[in-house]
Protein backbone atom coordinates (compact mmCIF):
# COMPACT_ATOMS: atom_id res chain seq x y z
CA UNK A 1 0.00 0.00 0.00
CA UNK A 2 1.07 3.49 -0.94
CA UNK A 3 -0.07 6.54 1.60
CA UNK A 4 -1.65 8.93 0.25
CA UNK A 5 -0.95 13.25 0.78
CA UNK A 6 -4.73 13.25 2.36
CA UNK A 7 -4.72 10.37 4.34
CA UNK A 8 -5.82 7.66 2.27
CA UNK A 9 -3.96 4.77 0.91
CA UNK A 10 -3.67 2.61 -2.43
CA UNK A 11 -1.95 -0.50 -3.65
CA UNK A 12 0.86 -0.05 -4.79
CA UNK A 13 -0.40 -2.45 -8.07
CA UNK A 14 -3.26 -2.00 -9.73
CA UNK A 15 -5.06 -3.74 -12.84
CA UNK A 16 -5.51 -0.97 -16.10
CA UNK A 17 -8.43 -2.14 -18.54
CA UNK A 18 -7.74 0.23 -20.98
CA UNK A 19 -8.60 -1.50 -24.59
CA UNK A 20 -10.17 -3.84 -22.82
CA UNK A 21 -13.71 -4.18 -24.73
CA UNK A 22 -17.05 -4.58 -22.86
CA UNK A 23 -17.34 -7.74 -23.75
CA UNK A 24 -14.15 -9.36 -22.34
CA UNK A 25 -14.31 -6.74 -19.15
CA UNK A 26 -16.26 -9.11 -16.69
CA UNK A 27 -14.32 -11.84 -17.79
CA UNK A 28 -10.91 -9.97 -16.94
CA UNK A 29 -11.60 -8.28 -14.48
CA UNK A 30 -12.67 -11.57 -12.59
CA UNK A 31 -9.63 -12.97 -13.77
CA UNK A 32 -7.32 -10.35 -12.00
CA UNK A 33 -9.57 -10.39 -9.25
CA UNK A 34 -8.90 -13.54 -8.54
CA UNK A 35 -5.17 -13.19 -9.57
CA UNK A 36 -5.08 -10.87 -6.42
CA UNK A 37 -5.30 -7.44 -7.59
CA UNK A 38 -7.30 -4.91 -5.88
CA UNK A 39 -7.36 -1.44 -7.72
CA UNK A 40 -8.97 -1.25 -10.52
CA UNK A 41 -7.98 1.54 -12.86
CA UNK A 42 -10.59 2.60 -15.64
CA UNK A 43 -11.85 5.80 -17.23
CA UNK A 44 -15.21 7.50 -19.05
CA UNK A 45 -13.43 7.51 -21.92
CA UNK A 46 -12.22 3.90 -21.67
CA UNK A 47 -15.90 2.81 -22.65
CA UNK A 48 -16.17 0.35 -20.15
CA UNK A 49 -17.10 1.63 -16.54
CA UNK A 50 -20.59 -0.13 -16.79
CA UNK A 51 -18.65 -3.38 -17.71
CA UNK A 52 -16.23 -3.15 -14.63
CA UNK A 53 -19.10 -2.07 -12.47
CA UNK A 54 -21.44 -5.55 -13.26
CA UNK A 55 -17.74 -7.26 -13.17
CA UNK A 56 -17.16 -5.59 -9.10
CA UNK A 57 -20.57 -6.39 -8.29
CA UNK A 58 -20.21 -10.26 -8.88
CA UNK A 59 -16.70 -10.13 -7.47
CA UNK A 60 -19.04 -9.28 -4.31
CA UNK A 61 -15.76 -8.55 -2.03
CA UNK A 62 -16.10 -6.09 0.91
CA UNK A 63 -15.97 -2.76 0.07
CA UNK A 64 -12.75 -2.03 1.62
CA UNK A 65 -10.66 -4.34 -0.60
CA UNK A 66 -11.42 -2.56 -3.37
CA UNK A 67 -9.98 0.47 -4.49
CA UNK A 68 -11.48 1.99 -8.25
CA UNK A 69 -10.07 4.49 -10.28
CA UNK A 70 -11.96 6.40 -12.74
CA UNK A 71 -11.09 9.39 -14.49
CA UNK A 72 -13.07 12.35 -16.30
CA UNK A 73 -13.45 12.47 -20.16
CA UNK A 74 -11.71 15.72 -21.89
CA UNK A 75 -15.20 16.65 -23.00
CA UNK A 76 -17.02 16.95 -19.55
CA UNK A 77 -14.21 19.26 -18.47
CA UNK A 78 -15.71 22.57 -16.62
CA UNK A 79 -17.36 22.78 -13.05
CA UNK A 80 -20.80 21.64 -14.08
CA UNK A 81 -19.89 19.15 -16.41
CA UNK A 82 -17.73 17.27 -14.27
CA UNK A 83 -20.39 17.22 -11.37
CA UNK A 84 -22.62 15.51 -14.09
CA UNK A 85 -19.99 13.51 -15.59
CA UNK A 86 -18.94 12.31 -12.12
CA UNK A 87 -22.65 11.12 -11.31
CA UNK A 88 -22.64 9.48 -14.67
CA UNK A 89 -19.52 7.49 -13.87
CA UNK A 90 -20.44 6.38 -10.61
CA UNK A 91 -24.14 5.12 -11.65
CA UNK A 92 -22.36 3.02 -14.46
CA UNK A 93 -19.77 1.50 -12.52
CA UNK A 94 -22.64 1.13 -9.30
CA UNK A 95 -20.68 2.68 -7.08
CA UNK A 96 -21.48 5.41 -4.52
CA UNK A 97 -18.26 6.29 -3.47
CA UNK A 98 -15.13 6.34 -6.01
CA UNK A 99 -11.66 5.42 -4.65
CA UNK A 100 -9.67 7.80 -7.17
CA UNK A 101 -11.04 10.60 -9.28
CA UNK A 102 -9.06 12.03 -11.80
CA UNK A 103 -8.84 14.55 -14.44
CA UNK A 104 -7.92 12.38 -17.21
CA UNK A 105 -5.67 15.16 -19.33
CA UNK A 106 -5.02 18.46 -18.64
CA UNK A 107 -6.49 19.80 -22.22
CA UNK A 108 -4.47 23.19 -21.55
CA UNK A 109 -6.60 24.74 -25.25
CA UNK A 110 -9.86 24.49 -23.34
CA UNK A 111 -8.96 26.44 -20.48
CA UNK A 112 -11.10 24.58 -17.95
CA UNK A 113 -8.60 21.84 -16.07
CA UNK A 114 -8.90 25.08 -12.87
CA UNK A 115 -12.39 25.07 -12.25
CA UNK A 116 -12.46 20.94 -12.71
CA UNK A 117 -10.31 21.13 -10.28
CA UNK A 118 -12.20 23.02 -8.13
CA UNK A 119 -15.35 20.43 -8.83
CA UNK A 120 -13.40 17.69 -7.89
CA UNK A 121 -12.84 19.39 -4.56
CA UNK A 122 -16.13 19.57 -4.12
CA UNK A 123 -17.00 15.76 -5.06
CA UNK A 124 -14.10 15.34 -2.44
CA UNK A 125 -15.65 17.24 0.31
CA UNK A 126 -18.90 16.01 -0.23
CA UNK A 127 -17.44 12.77 0.72
CA UNK A 128 -18.34 10.85 -3.02
CA UNK A 129 -14.58 10.62 -3.98
CA UNK A 130 -11.75 9.49 -1.40
CA UNK A 131 -9.07 10.94 -3.37
CA UNK A 132 -8.66 13.35 -5.85
CA UNK A 133 -5.81 13.05 -8.34
CA UNK A 134 -5.18 14.38 -11.85
CA UNK A 135 -3.47 12.48 -14.89
CA UNK A 136 -1.05 13.75 -17.62
CA UNK A 137 -0.58 17.04 -16.01
CA UNK A 138 3.24 18.66 -16.39
CA UNK A 139 4.76 20.74 -13.76
CA UNK A 140 3.19 23.97 -15.19
CA UNK A 141 -0.43 22.40 -14.97
CA UNK A 142 -0.16 21.28 -11.32
CA UNK A 143 1.56 23.96 -10.28
CA UNK A 144 -1.44 26.25 -11.66
CA UNK A 145 -3.76 23.99 -9.74
CA UNK A 146 -1.99 23.91 -6.29
CA UNK A 147 -1.04 27.59 -6.39
CA UNK A 148 -4.79 29.23 -7.51
CA UNK A 149 -6.99 26.45 -5.19
CA UNK A 150 -4.32 24.89 -2.18
CA UNK A 151 -5.70 21.57 -2.69
CA UNK A 152 -2.58 19.23 -3.97
CA UNK A 153 -3.61 15.74 -5.70
CA UNK A 154 -3.44 13.23 -4.11
CA UNK A 155 -1.31 11.43 -7.57
CA UNK A 156 -0.75 12.70 -11.50
CA UNK A 157 -0.85 9.58 -13.32
CA UNK A 158 1.55 9.66 -16.30
CA UNK A 159 3.47 7.81 -19.29
CA UNK A 160 5.98 5.97 -17.21
CA UNK A 161 8.53 3.60 -18.19
CA UNK A 162 12.10 3.07 -18.68
CA UNK A 163 12.46 4.24 -21.94
CA UNK A 164 10.50 7.56 -20.79
CA UNK A 165 11.51 7.85 -17.65
CA UNK A 166 10.26 11.55 -16.24
CA UNK A 167 12.30 12.15 -13.41
CA UNK A 168 11.75 16.50 -13.68
CA UNK A 169 8.42 15.82 -13.06
CA UNK A 170 8.40 13.08 -10.64
CA UNK A 171 10.91 15.49 -8.71
CA UNK A 172 8.28 17.94 -8.22
CA UNK A 173 6.20 15.00 -7.34
CA UNK A 174 7.69 14.42 -4.23
CA UNK A 175 8.83 18.19 -3.96
CA UNK A 176 4.65 17.98 -2.94
CA UNK A 177 3.89 14.88 -1.53
CA UNK A 178 2.25 13.27 -4.98
CA UNK A 179 2.20 9.60 -5.67
CA UNK A 180 3.28 9.03 -9.27
CA UNK A 181 1.02 6.44 -11.05
CA UNK A 182 2.78 4.95 -14.01
CA UNK A 183 0.33 4.26 -17.18
CA UNK A 184 1.90 1.60 -19.56
CA UNK A 185 4.55 0.53 -16.83
CA UNK A 186 5.30 -1.50 -19.66
CA UNK A 187 6.24 0.56 -22.29
CA UNK A 188 3.23 -1.05 -23.94
CA UNK A 189 5.35 -4.34 -24.03
CA UNK A 190 7.73 -2.40 -25.75
CA UNK A 191 10.31 -2.16 -22.84
CA UNK A 192 10.04 -6.25 -22.60
CA UNK A 193 12.49 -6.30 -25.64
CA UNK A 194 15.64 -4.71 -23.45
CA UNK A 195 18.72 -7.22 -23.72
CA UNK A 196 19.88 -4.84 -20.88
CA UNK A 197 17.00 -5.22 -18.82
CA UNK A 198 16.88 -9.43 -19.55
CA UNK A 199 19.75 -9.93 -18.40
CA UNK A 200 18.94 -8.50 -14.84
CA UNK A 201 15.76 -10.84 -15.06
CA UNK A 202 18.39 -13.78 -16.00
CA UNK A 203 20.10 -13.18 -13.02
CA UNK A 204 17.29 -12.64 -10.72
CA UNK A 205 15.87 -15.99 -12.25
CA UNK A 206 12.29 -13.59 -12.76
CA UNK A 207 11.18 -12.36 -15.94
CA UNK A 208 11.72 -9.16 -17.43
CA UNK A 209 7.87 -7.63 -16.72
CA UNK A 210 8.54 -8.73 -13.11
CA UNK A 211 11.71 -6.47 -12.91
CA UNK A 212 10.32 -3.57 -14.59
CA UNK A 213 7.20 -3.97 -12.13
CA UNK A 214 9.51 -4.02 -9.37
CA UNK A 215 11.36 -0.98 -10.53
CA UNK A 216 8.29 0.82 -10.32
CA UNK A 217 7.50 -0.28 -6.75
CA UNK A 218 11.14 0.17 -5.95
CA UNK A 219 11.12 4.04 -7.11
CA UNK A 220 7.74 4.98 -5.03
CA UNK A 221 5.60 4.36 -7.97
CA UNK A 222 1.87 2.57 -8.38
CA UNK A 223 2.18 0.66 -11.56
CA UNK A 224 -1.15 -0.13 -13.40
CA UNK A 225 0.29 -2.73 -16.08
CA UNK A 226 -2.57 -4.35 -18.45
CA UNK A 227 -2.98 -7.30 -19.38
CA UNK A 228 -5.55 -9.40 -20.71
CA UNK A 229 -4.23 -12.98 -19.87
CA UNK A 230 -4.39 -14.81 -16.95
CA UNK A 231 -0.80 -16.18 -16.61
CA UNK A 232 0.81 -12.84 -17.48
CA UNK A 233 -1.92 -11.09 -14.72
CA UNK A 234 -0.87 -13.70 -11.89
CA UNK A 235 3.35 -13.10 -13.54
CA UNK A 236 2.41 -8.96 -12.77
CA UNK A 237 1.53 -9.53 -9.74
CA UNK A 238 4.24 -11.47 -8.25
CA UNK A 239 6.69 -9.22 -7.59
CA UNK A 240 7.63 -10.02 -3.94
CA UNK A 241 10.95 -12.65 -2.37
CA UNK A 242 13.61 -9.97 -4.88
CA UNK A 243 14.57 -6.96 -5.10
CA UNK A 244 16.51 -4.93 -7.33
CA UNK A 245 20.64 -4.07 -6.84
CA UNK A 246 21.85 -0.23 -7.17
CA UNK A 247 23.75 -1.26 -10.09
CA UNK A 248 20.06 -2.73 -11.97
CA UNK A 249 18.57 0.95 -10.83
CA UNK A 250 21.56 2.94 -12.32
CA UNK A 251 21.20 0.58 -15.15
CA UNK A 252 17.72 1.03 -15.66
CA UNK A 253 17.71 4.81 -15.61
CA UNK A 254 20.76 4.76 -18.36
CA UNK A 255 17.66 3.22 -20.48
CA UNK A 256 16.29 6.71 -20.43
CA UNK A 257 15.22 8.47 -23.81
CA UNK A 258 14.68 12.02 -25.12
CA UNK A 259 12.23 10.28 -27.84
CA UNK A 260 10.98 7.43 -25.36
CA UNK A 261 7.20 8.74 -25.08
CA UNK A 262 4.51 6.47 -27.00
CA UNK A 263 1.55 8.20 -25.87
CA UNK A 264 0.14 11.53 -26.79
CA UNK A 265 2.20 15.09 -25.55
CA UNK A 266 -0.20 16.52 -22.84
CA UNK A 267 0.47 20.16 -23.21
CA UNK A 268 -0.98 19.25 -27.05
CA UNK A 269 -3.31 16.67 -26.41
CA UNK A 270 -7.32 16.87 -26.04
CA UNK A 271 -8.05 19.82 -27.94
CA UNK A 272 -11.96 20.58 -28.66
CA UNK A 273 -12.42 19.50 -32.32
CA UNK A 274 -13.62 22.47 -34.01
CA UNK A 275 -10.45 24.10 -32.78
CA UNK A 276 -8.80 21.11 -34.08
CA UNK A 277 -10.49 21.73 -37.78
CA UNK A 278 -9.94 25.36 -37.55
CA UNK A 279 -6.27 24.91 -36.51
CA UNK A 280 -5.88 22.15 -39.76
CA UNK A 281 -7.79 24.46 -41.90
CA UNK A 282 -5.49 27.74 -40.99
CA UNK A 283 -2.75 25.58 -41.89
CA UNK A 284 -3.63 24.69 -45.24
CA UNK A 285 -4.46 27.66 -46.38
P1 LIG B 1 -1.32 -9.09 -23.09
O1 LIG B 1 -2.58 -8.36 -22.76
O2 LIG B 1 -1.44 -10.02 -24.25
O3 LIG B 1 -0.69 -9.73 -21.86
P2 LIG B 1 1.38 -1.68 -20.56
O4 LIG B 1 0.77 -2.13 -19.29
O5 LIG B 1 2.72 -1.04 -20.44
O6 LIG B 1 0.44 -0.85 -21.41
O7 LIG B 1 1.67 -3.01 -21.43
C1 LIG B 1 0.63 -3.82 -21.86
C2 LIG B 1 1.08 -4.72 -22.98
O8 LIG B 1 2.11 -5.60 -22.49
C3 LIG B 1 -0.02 -5.58 -23.48
O9 LIG B 1 0.19 -5.72 -24.88
C4 LIG B 1 0.18 -6.93 -22.77
O10 LIG B 1 -0.26 -7.98 -23.60
C5 LIG B 1 1.66 -6.97 -22.59
N1 LIG B 1 2.05 -7.63 -21.32
C6 LIG B 1 1.56 -7.38 -20.10
N2 LIG B 1 2.17 -8.13 -19.18
C7 LIG B 1 3.08 -8.87 -19.84
C8 LIG B 1 4.03 -9.86 -19.43
N3 LIG B 1 4.16 -10.20 -18.16
N4 LIG B 1 4.81 -10.42 -20.40
C9 LIG B 1 4.67 -10.08 -21.70
N5 LIG B 1 3.80 -9.15 -22.14
C10 LIG B 1 3.02 -8.56 -21.22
Amino acid sequence: MVLLNDGHALPQLGFGVWQIDNARAPEVIATAMNAGYRLIDTAANYGNEASVGVALRRMNLPRSQLYVTTKLRNEDQGYDRTMRAFDASAARLQLDVIDLYLIHWPCPQRAAYVETWRALIELQKQGRVRSIGVSNFTADHLERIIHETGVTPAVNQIELHPAFQQQMLRNIHERYGIVTQAWSPLGQGRALDDPRIRAIAERSSRTVAQVILRWHLETGSIAIPKSANAARMAENIDLFGFGLTSNDHAVIAGLDRPDGRIGPDPAAYGQMRILRRLTRRFLTT
